[in-house]
């Protein structure tokens, strides 16, 4: 992207009938199941060092397994990169083997957590019901959430995206209420494009995004949709990164595998 352009797609950002445009530019980091605690110390250690390399106003997160979160956040501090978890209970405490709860995360130090993921929808039975729960224990407990939608290749194929992302998200973010929203990102993953290698083109992502912030301003209103940061997930890597992120509607990604790899995720966190 052209200087000229960077400047035109920063100013149209500013203002929308007075209203300054508070959307960030995030890159987050889902580690999933990988990484030992050693491992995963070492990764944060390196993304913390590498952070200073990115423009203060892009945001960063890491979501490390459970196991490793309190060391991580500590291998974290005094950067600027966040602590996210990667799912969290739906209930407050008690008889709920192998589950965590909201509270919890947060005396561990998290700031977010992702929710919805396609491979928690589609491995442990998540619904949109038990989303809500979960949305509103994380919101309650002032957590960050980081919503994931996304369409499956069949729905894709038979034309059902844009259906598939519109109940994903009525059904779980019209359950609150525009206040909320300044704690929610969502984040776009089509399931076809998830380690697989195969990235949704920037027209394609970029199509879905702008239909993501209108389904907010349907709800919400132009300016909540607006400073809503959308991020889009799936095979983003530093080699397609700068494309997508020059998309309007594209605020940055939710990376998977490229995340093991500080410097990968550094690169793409310097691609905007
Ligand atoms: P990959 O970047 O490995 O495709 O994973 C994306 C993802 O699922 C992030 O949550």
């Amino acid at each position: 992207m052209h200087l000229n352009e960077k400047i035109a797609k920063f100013a149209t950002r500013k203002l929308l009938n007075n209203h300054i445009i508070m959307r960030k530019n995030i890159v987050a980091g889902n580690w999933k199941m990988n990484t030992t605690k050693v491992d995963g110390v070492a990764l944060a250690q390196e993304v913390a060092a590498l952070s200073e390399q990115t423009p203060a106003e892009v945001g960063l997160i890491v979501a490390p397994p459970f196991t490793h979160l309190c060391a991580v956040g500590k291998a974290l501090a005094g950067s600027k990169v966040e602590l996210s978890a990667q799912n969290c209970a739906d209930h407050v405490k008690g008889a709920y083997t192998g589950e965590v709860s909201v509270d919890m995360l947060k005396a561990v130090g998290c700031q977010w957590t992702i929710l919805g993921h396609s491979e928690r929808r589609e491995y442990y039975g998540e619904t949109d019901e038990k989303l809500v729960e979960k949305t509103r224990l994380a919101l309650e407990a002032g957590l960050g959430v980081i919503l994931c939608v996304g369409e499956r290749l069949e729905e894709r194929e038979a034309g059902k995206h844009f259906d598939v992302c519109a109940s994903q998200i009525e059904n779980v973010l019209y359950k609150f209420s525009a206040e909320d929203m300044k704690k929610v990102i969502i984040a776009y993953e089509p399931v076809w494009a998830i380690g697989t290698g195969k990235t949704a083109t920037a027209e394609q992502a970029e199509e879905i995004h702008a239909f993501i912030r209108s389904r907010i301003a349907a709800k919400f209103g132009d300016e909540v949709a607006e400073d809503m940061t959308i991020l889009y997930g799936g095979s983003c890597k530093p080699s397609n990164a700068r494309e997508l992120f020059a998309q309007k509607d594209i605020d940055g990604g939710l990376i998977g595998g490229a995340a093991l790899k500080a410097a990968d995720f550094i690169e793409i966190a310097k691609s905007f």
